[in-house]
């Protein structure tokens, strides 16, 4: 219900206008996102880099509405690919379909992925396909199988999430494509008759589709925080001969560090999610949603903001005084 409630405020974008001019929303975001510019981004990477672990940037934006819009995150995303080649950064990107005009165009769409992909493959690079709510599900996986694979093969891949009825058909597709595909339980509220309602469930099913993904996929990327999966999925391979080689955990900027570097130092490859721009509002509100904790973190930060603020009021007046 609470989840379900941070979910929805996530799609209202009229009320990022609010929470922007918010000092302690704002301080709250820089946990979960790099920084609002380009730069603040690499710099995180660069960081990241220099403890073991990789990355995969993500221009904040979602649900672009206007072709121009859809243009400028595009060109961000090339600016990005440039620079972290030239600097020689272990890092590729992550992109949503509908912040290159999927909701406009699709053609429109295809074209802008299509500079973004032939600019990571003349690099070296990787580009990630986001996966967004259920209702864009069939149209990602068609632009990729159809369009995107065929002509770029694996310098692109897709993500499946454990929480929707369908994944576990969409894992055996996109291993008999020999597509790389990252793993998730998946952020989005969405309905029973798609979605798998109870938590036991979304994560039975994320076991299942990991385990195929070990033994006969592309380089999977497991993206979790959850301990005891990523402790299923160390022992499973272990089990099966599949070398830390052969896939890697990926979890979010600010989530779970301990565990990130954990897995770094016992030889894993971990990859780390780093959102930068300033359309952070939707984010910050999904990664809430993730965890009530962050909730309550923020309200204690509140009343202690308003506290001081009280005290500072009261002992201003007794100077004044
Ligand atoms: P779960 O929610 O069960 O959490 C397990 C444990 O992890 C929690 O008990 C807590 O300790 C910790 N944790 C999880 N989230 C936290 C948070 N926000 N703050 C603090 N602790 C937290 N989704 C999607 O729909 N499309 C996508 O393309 C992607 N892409 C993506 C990339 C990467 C690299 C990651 C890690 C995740 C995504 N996601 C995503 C988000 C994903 O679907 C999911 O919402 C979150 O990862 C949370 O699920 P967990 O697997 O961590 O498990």
């Amino acid at each position: 219900m609470f989840r379900a409630g941070l979910i929805w405020l996530s799609e209202r974008p009229r009320l990022f206008g609010l929470v922007r001019r918010n000092g302690f929303a704002r301080r709250m975001a820089t946990r979960f996102v790099a920084g609002e510019t380009l730069d603040a981004g690499v710099g995180v990477v660069r960081d990241l880099n220099r403890a073991g672990l990789s990355a995969s940037l993500d221009l904040l934006g979602e649900s672009v509405r206007d072709p121009a819009e859809a243009g400028a995150a595009r060109d961000v995303y090339l600016r990005l690919l440039d620079r972290l080649h030239e600097r020689g950064l272990d890092a590729n990107v992550s992109v949503k379909l509908t912040q290159m005009g999927l909701d406009v165009d699709e053609a429109l769409c295809l074209e802008n992925m299509r500079a973004i992909v032939g600019r990571a493959g003349a690099h070296g690079s990787f580009v990630r396909i986001d996966m967004e709510q259920s209702e864009y599900v069939e149209r990602t996986l068609r632009l990729f199988t159809e369009r995107l694979h065929p002509e770029f093969g694996n310098v692109v891949g897709v993500v499946l999430q454990s929480a929707l009825r369908r994944t576990e058909r969409d894992v055996e597709d996109m291993i008999a494509l020999g597509a790389r595909v990252r793993l998730c339980k998946g952020a989005y509220k969405e309905p029973a008759d798609v979605a798998f309602p109870k938590k036991r469930d979304v994560d039975a099913c994320y076991v299942a589709s990991m385990e195929r993904l070990l033994e006969r996929g592309n380089y999977p990327g497991l993206a979790t925080h959850d301990a005891r999966i990523i402790a299923h999925a160390r022992a499973f391979a272990r089990r099966k001969d599949v070398p830390p080689a052969r896939f890697e955990f990926q979890m979010l900027h600010g989530v779970r560090r301990d565990l990130q570097h954990a897995l770094v130092g016992d030889g894993y490859r971990v990859r780390v999610y780093v959102p930068f721009g300033d359309h952070w509002y939707p984010y910050l509100m999904r990664r809430l949603a993730e965890r009530p904790a962050n909730v309550a973190f923020i309200a204690g930060n509140l009343l202690r903001e308003w506290w001081r603020g009280m005290r500072g009021e009261r002992g201003r007046g007794k100077g004044e005084g």
